[in-house]
């Protein structure tokens, strides 16, 4: 029906006739001309509609914003003064000959422009909402890093094997969502928190490397990174070590940051072990954009008066201390307001010091009510430590590791990127790498996988998976971007009997290893190569690329914060025949109502 998209005709067509087609995002009427903004997924155009052919101009007065136009006219310069640097056709306009209405179109639930639209009419509107430019950007660019990873995939040897969706549990830590059959009354299916298993399988089966751009479903609380079903560009590859591994995926984000979006990222990228990357940032996905870091001052407090700081130091627990330059100009109101902040994190308080005189470690150089409940050795520990100079603040964390960690953590971010304690670089990757096999469970007080339980441990630790789990380490790797985990994986156990220590560990019994993954312990005694692999989230790796807030900004048909889809209305009641078919009996009835979406 047309010869151009509206977004791509430019001064290189001047003179031409164009046949349009689209939606009309504005229209002014100037008292005389009709401008129309027609827009498609590639752009705007302007198009002018003056009096001289009437038929033409008395259509161009009854469209309204989003009828659907098929438009033809001349391309022709804009007069000088009138260009539009932001729009690839801005140095151009359409002088319309002819209009036809395809379609007329109610008035829209919102202005498409109005960048003020609650999350919720966006979703419950999503058709609307998508033709947003911003929507229409998102996604295509989306399409780009998915097109860029299989172009690279491709050519690396990976093929693209489909695996289930309706399965057993393949255990990610998550909840599963579950399907009930009607075929075998009381079984259910899950669905996939990943292909890991499968995937294992391929490469038992011999095909050697693997990929597949899929969807994962998680039952988890969401986040503004996390939906209950994302999408994993998911691989696996045989005869390559945890090197090797790193080394190829590394190489693939570049080309797909390359392709993408023209950037050049660090080679190669840093490397962290997880330890370093608790101690120095507190998290296992730091983001090294920020300048800020912990110091550890655990030993130096464990005979102090202050009980804050001698509590956890004696008992197991962390001391840790963060240096911000230049901040005794901190307030008291903004020391509060960080305080609370990290409340949010567990910690019962923010202790602090303004250094007034770093080479006085006593209560004349610092300042501060806890100075005098901690002896001068102690303060000139956290003063070398952290490399305090007149003119510092130092914040203080004490308590269970998780929680000094998670508070000081988060603290560290977010001074860094509101005070500018930044290096400047867009974009920082880092390989976390050396996790342990298992962290500890304090609820349901046993061990659990850190990544997932066919991880293998470090062959030099496989004795402590009895001995000493909590010590044991694993060959698993994530790869963090600017604080966000936007991968992860590892090198996979490939036989049969230490798969089954690791069950052990995990306090699951023979019975229940055979009753849940008897088929992997099956498959695992048919010769098994050495294999490993990782998967990406597409979702993330596309938010960062976007800067958008929220994963839900780059996924077409997103969930809520509740997981629900509010243009749909699902999840939703079923009929009773449907329950009865799948020999089911609610213990409560449907609850109808659809919650508003929250952030
Ligand atoms: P993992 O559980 O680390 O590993 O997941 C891999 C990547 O998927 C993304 N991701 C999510 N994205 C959006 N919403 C979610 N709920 C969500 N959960 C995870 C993250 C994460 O890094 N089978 C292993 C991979 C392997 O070992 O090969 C796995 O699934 O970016
Ligand atoms: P308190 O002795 O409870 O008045 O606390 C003295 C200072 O220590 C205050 O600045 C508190 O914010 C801080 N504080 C209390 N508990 C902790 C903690 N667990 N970690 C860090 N600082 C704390």
């Amino acid at each position: 029906m047309r010869t151009h998209y509206c977004g791509q005709v430019t001064a290189a067509d001047l003179d031409q006739t164009v046949i349009l087609c689209g939606w009309v995002h504005r229209r002014r009427d100037h008292g005389g001309v009709i401008f129309i903004d027609l827009r498609d997924r590639e752009g705007l155009v302007q198009v002018v509609c003056d009096p001289d052919r009437p038929e033409m101009f008395a259509i161009a007065e009854s469209v309204r914003n989003e009828f659907v136009l098929k438009l033809s006219g001349r391309v022709r310069r804009r007069p000088t003064g009138t260009e539009n640097a932001n729009l690839r056709s801005g140095e151009i306009e359409v002088l319309c000959h002819d209009i036809e209405i395809l379609n007329g179109a109610a008035t829209p639930p919102f202005q498409l422009d109005d960048e003020h639209i609650s999350e919720t009419v966006r979703l419950t509107h999503r058709v609307v909402d998508l033709r947003r430019p911003q929507m229409q950007k998102n996604l295509m660019l989306r399409h780009k890093v998915a097109m860029a990873f299989r172009r690279f995939l491709d050519a690396h040897g990976f093929i693209d094997i489909e695996t289930p969706m309706l399965t057993k549990s393949t255990p990610e830590g998550a909840r599963d969502y579950l399907v009930p059959s009607r075929v075998h009354p009381g079984q259910f299916f899950a669905l996939p928190q990943s292909p890991q298993l499968f995937k294992q399988m391929l490469m038992i089966a011999g095909y050697d490397r693997y990929y597949q751009i899929t969807k994962c479903f998680r039952d988890e609380d969401l986040r503004a990174d996390r939906q209950p079903e994302f999408t994993q560009v998911d691989l696996e590859t045989s005869f390559m070590d945890e090197e090797q591994i790193t080394a190829l995926v590394e190489e693939m984000i570049r080309f797909v940051f390359r392709e993408a979006l023209a950037v050049e990222l660090p080679n190669p990228f840093p490397r962290l072990t997880y330890a370093e990357a608790m101690r120095r940032y507190g998290s296992d996905k730091p983001d090294l954009r920020v300048t800020l870091e912990l110091v550890d001052i655990t030993d130096a407090v464990t005979d102090v008066a202050f009980k804050v700081f001698s509590g956890p130091a004696t008992s197991g627990g962390r001391v840790a201390a963060m240096r911000v330059p230049g901040g005794s100009s901190l307030s008291r109101g903004e020391i509060d307001e960080l305080t609370k902040f990290v409340g949010i994190y567990g910690a019962k308080g923010l202790a602090y010091i303004k250094v007034n005189d770093a080479s006085k470690p006593n209560e004349e150089g610092l300042q501060s009510p806890i100075v005098k409940n901690l002896h001068e050795a102690a303060l000139t520990a956290i003063l070398s430590r952290t490399g305090a100079q007149s003119g510092d603040l130092i914040f203080f964390g004490a308590d269970k590791a998780k929680v000094v960690n998670d508070a000081l953590g988060t603290l560290r971010v977010k001074l860094g990127h509101e005070k500018g304690f930044v290096t400047g670089e867009q974009w920082c990757p880092v390989w976390v790498v050396d996790f342990p096999m298992f962290e500890y469970d304090e609820e349901d007080k046993r061990w659990v996988a850190c990544h997932h339980p066919f991880t293998s441990p470090k062959d030099e630790h496989l004795e402590l998976l009895e001995s000493n789990p909590g010590q044991c380490l694993a060959k698993a790797y994530d790869l963090a971007l600017n604080g966000w985990e936007i991968g992860g994986g590892s090198v996979r156990i490939h036989r049969a009997e230490v798969q089954t220590q690791v069950f052990k560990a995990l306090n699951i019994g023979p019975e229940e290893q055979q009753a849940k993954f008897g088929f992997l312990l099956d498959a695992l005694k048919y010769g098994a190569p050495p294999h490993g692999g990782l998967a990406f989230g597409l979702d993330r790796i596309v938010t960062l690329m976007t800067g958008a807030e929220s994963i839900r900004d780059v996924i077409a048909f997103p969930k809520t914060q509740r997981a629900q889809c509010l243009l749909t209305n699902a999840p939703s009641a079923v009929e009773e025949k449907q329950l009865r078919e799948l020999h089911l009996r609610l213990r409560q009835k449907a609850d109808t109502q659809i919650e508003p979406a929250r952030d």
